[in-house]
């Protein structure tokens, strides 16, 4: 059977590229995010492009959510192979202002959201001795930024539980690894520019630490996936110097 994929935040902007690049080779993707129209969209779509690829809510903060959703995927497809963790939220604000409502939600979302999901499948891939997870980090998470201390704070925590869990689940033939893709033409990356920033930052060439084309991200994640990554976890893959 093909392998079924799990993608949070897979309506989004960089997870329905993903989406979109691993139903074109054969994958059954699950579209997981809480943007129920945007999911079901998106399914359309890639089953009229003859893609394989099934929608569904899931608040990746919430247990009983995340639970839900994992159990519909079991029933519809008996297996997971994969997970991409690509769920995220970020808020512009600096430390001073920042409400502790705001911290929780972001860290909530990008943070706790990878453990509840990755907890949810793991169970079933140490049972197959088989799985690979991919979590979506930042550069961020290494360098940190100013006015989203909590993203980057979160994604540094994302990079810290990727390289544990390689660890915890070496021994089960389950691969972790993490993904930080340097800014990416997104809702999130725009919503966090002017017009005029925007322009400037498309002009910056990708060597020069420019915007990171969603192809790069999608080519590394078909790697990851490849038979020829077998041995590789724990590992972070930063497509731009932070
Ligand atoms: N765009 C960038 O420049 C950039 C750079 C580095 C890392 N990232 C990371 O890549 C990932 C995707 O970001 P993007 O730029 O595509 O943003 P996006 O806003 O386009 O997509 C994020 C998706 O996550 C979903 N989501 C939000 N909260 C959720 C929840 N509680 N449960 C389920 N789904 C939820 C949204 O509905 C949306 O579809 C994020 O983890 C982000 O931090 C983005």
């Amino acid at each position: 059977m093909a392998q079924v994929v799990i993608v949070t935040g897979g309506a989004g902007g960089i997870g329905s590229a993903i989406c979109r690049a691993l139903a074109q080779v054969k994958r059954r993707v699950v579209i997981a995010d809480c943007n129920e129209e945007g999911a079901a969209e998106l399914a359309g779509n890639i089953s009229k492009e003859g893609g394989d690829a099934l929608a569904l809510k899931v608040d990746v903060g919430d247990k009983a959510s995340v639970n839900e959703m994992t159990g519909k995927v079991f029933k519809r497809y008996g297996q997971i192979d994969v997970l991409i963790n690509g769920a995220g939220v970020r808020t512009i604000v600096p430390v001073l202002d920042m409400p502790e409502e705001q911290w929780d939600w972001v860290i909530r979302i990008n943070l706790k959201g990878v453990f509840l999901c990755s907890q949810a499948v793991a169970a079933h891939m140490v049972a197959r001795k088989e799985g690979r997870i991919i979590n979506i980090a930042s550069g961020r998470g290494v360098a940190g930024q100013p006015k989203c201390s909590h993203y980057a704070a979160s994604k540094a925590g994302v990079i810290a539980f990727t390289k544990s869990l390689a660890l915890e689940l070496a021994s089960n033939n389950i691969l972790v690894n993490a993904i930080a893709p340097g800014r990416a033409d997104t809702a999130m990356a725009r919503a966090g520019a002017t017009e005029e920033r925007w322009k400037e930052i498309q002009a910056i060439p990708p060597l020069m630490g420019g915007l990171t084309r969603k192809d790069e991200i999608t080519g590394l994640i078909r790697y990851l996936l490849s038979d020829s990554t077998r041995y590789i976890t724990g590992q972070l893959f930063l497509l731009r110097t932070p």
